[in-house]
């Protein structure tokens, strides 16, 4: 009650005096002027009651803007209740900016959260300030272990002070090996958060695996080479000199350096079936082929080969064998290796079974989708369970000097392995030491 109190008498003070001047003027009679003091000092107590009221009312206001909700009680002064209106109306404007600004941050917020690359916000206290879902997944609870790379402290230093974007390339070994591209980043002014260094981790061993295959692969092909080459240089040199006179010896040499000359070629001629391949990789190929007439074929083809080494060719091909869309050449080459690989690691003497079929109904272990099943198996020494991972590899041999004496290049498998992807298929290696090998090639028919 003391505002109201206050605000009346405030109100009430101008005519209070000036009935006193004209009383002092002797321009009023004391009494009247009593009387009249009467009236305004009333209305200007319940002036001063409704001013002190609204005001209050005008502070409840102001204090509700803030929370974009404002609630008049009543009704107010006419100055003052216009005064209520223009707040309420800036309250409306400042809780739709408010919305506004949420969403903004909510979409920034979601932006980051999945980008595919890790990213790391610090504050110069170098805290991480925040982790998006990739950092979190990649890193877990070894981030901080990640910011104490040497390299990568080092570019935080430099991105600090110098205020330039760094860029260093990482191999991390927690928690995982891996190679990784770290770009820091100084923010300049900081972000509201505190935020004054971004770091965005970018896994590169992918990248970084391809490129060691491509330059260990030049290197391996390389070498494959040289080695024949060096032996035909040898014995040119030979031929030329402590040889020219000695026609046996020039026999036995020739014939040498027609093997070396042929697994040069042999080497060139996977070398360059391979890459052909690759190139096309990605494109399914759609020519209908009867893989029964091309099998038929094949079997024939090995004759003299399986007779040379005294084994037996058991051909067990369906009759009903649905064709498949595939490239005819490239499947040949995929089933002449496999057969080349039984005549050539199988027992002198052993048997060779070729089965081509619709997948046993029972067998898990192919797609569900329609296709055929080839499987090439020997009964030879068979491959130690460590090696077969890796026998598709390029230049993989379990054995290279036994490779190389039958004639090897180390490709074949690889070959097989980029025939049956490209023609969207599955392969499987069942050996054991001792126990012979078993291909096994799915092949969908769709
Ligand atoms: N049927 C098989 N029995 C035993 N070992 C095999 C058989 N097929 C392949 N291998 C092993 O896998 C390696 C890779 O085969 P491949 O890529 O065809 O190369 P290559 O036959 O030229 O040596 C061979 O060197 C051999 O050690
Ligand atoms: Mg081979």
């Amino acid at each position: 009650m003391r505002t109201p109190l206050r605000s009346g008498l405030a109100v009430a003070t101008t005519p209070l005096l000036v009935l006193a001047a004209l009383v002092g003027l002797k321009q009023l009679d004391p009494v009247v002027a009593g009387w009249a003091a009467l009236p305004v000092l009333t209305v200007a107590l319940l002036l001063g009651a409704a001013w002190g009221r609204d005001v209050a009312r005008l502070r409840e206001a102001v204090k509700q803007a803030a929370s974009g909700r404002v609630v008049l009680h009543g009704p107010m002064l006419p100055a003052l209740g216009m005064l209520h209106q223009e707040i309420d109306q800036l309250s409306r404007l400042m809780s739709e900016r408010t919305t506004l600004l949420q969403r903004l941050l909510k979409s920034d917020e979601a932006i980051v959260e999945r980008l595919p690359d890790p990213l790391l916000v610090l504050g110069s206290d170098r805290v991480i300030r925040r982790a998006n879902q990739a950092a979190r997944t990649a890193f877990g609870s070894e981030l901080n272990s990640v910011l104490r790379h040497p390299d990568l402290r080092a570019a935080l230093d430099l991105a600090l002070s110098k205020g330039t974007t760094q860029i260093v390339e990482l191999t991390l070994r927690v928690p995982l090996e891996r190679d990784v591209a770290a770009t820091v980043l100084n923010l300049d002014p900081p972000l509201a958060d505190g935020g004054s260094i971004l770091i965005v981790l970018s896994d590169r061993s992918r990248e970084r695996a391809v490129e060691r295959m491509r330059t260990d692969f030049i290197a391996n092909a390389s070498h494959e080479l040289r080695t024949p080459l060096a032996s035909l240089i040898g014995f040119i040199g030979t031929l030329q000199g402590p040889a020219a006179d000695d026609p046996p010896a020039q026999k036995r040499f020739l014939a040498i350096m027609h093997d070396q000359a042929e697994r040069m070629n042999r080497l060139i001629d996977d070398l360059l079936a391979l890459s052909r391949i690759e190139v096309s990789e990605h494109q399914t190929p759609l020519d209908a082929v009867s893989l029964g007439d091309l099998l038929f074929s094949l079997e024939e083809a090995f004759a003299p080969r399986v007779a040379a080494r005294h084994q037996t060719l058991l051909a067990d091909i369906a009759a009903d064998l649905p064709d498949v869309p595939g490239d005819e050449d490239q499947l040949a080459q995929l089933f002449q290796n496999l057969l080349d690989n039984a005549v050539k690691y199988g027992k002198e003497g052993g048997t060779i079974r070729l089965w081509a079929g619709l997948p046993p109904k029972d067998a898990t272990r192919y797609p569900a989708e329609p296709g055929v099943v080839v499987s090439v198996a020997d009964d030879g020494a068979g491959i130690a369970r460590v090696h077969i991972p890796r026998l598709t590899e390029r230049f993989y041999r379990v054995d290279k000097g036994r490779s190389r004496s039958v004639g090897g290049t180390g490709l074949g498998l690889a070959i097989v392995k980029h025939v049956v992807a490209r023609h969207r298929g599955s392969m499987w290696i069942d050996s054991s030491e001792g126990n012979g090998a078993c291909f096994t090639v799915w092949l969908p028919t769709r």
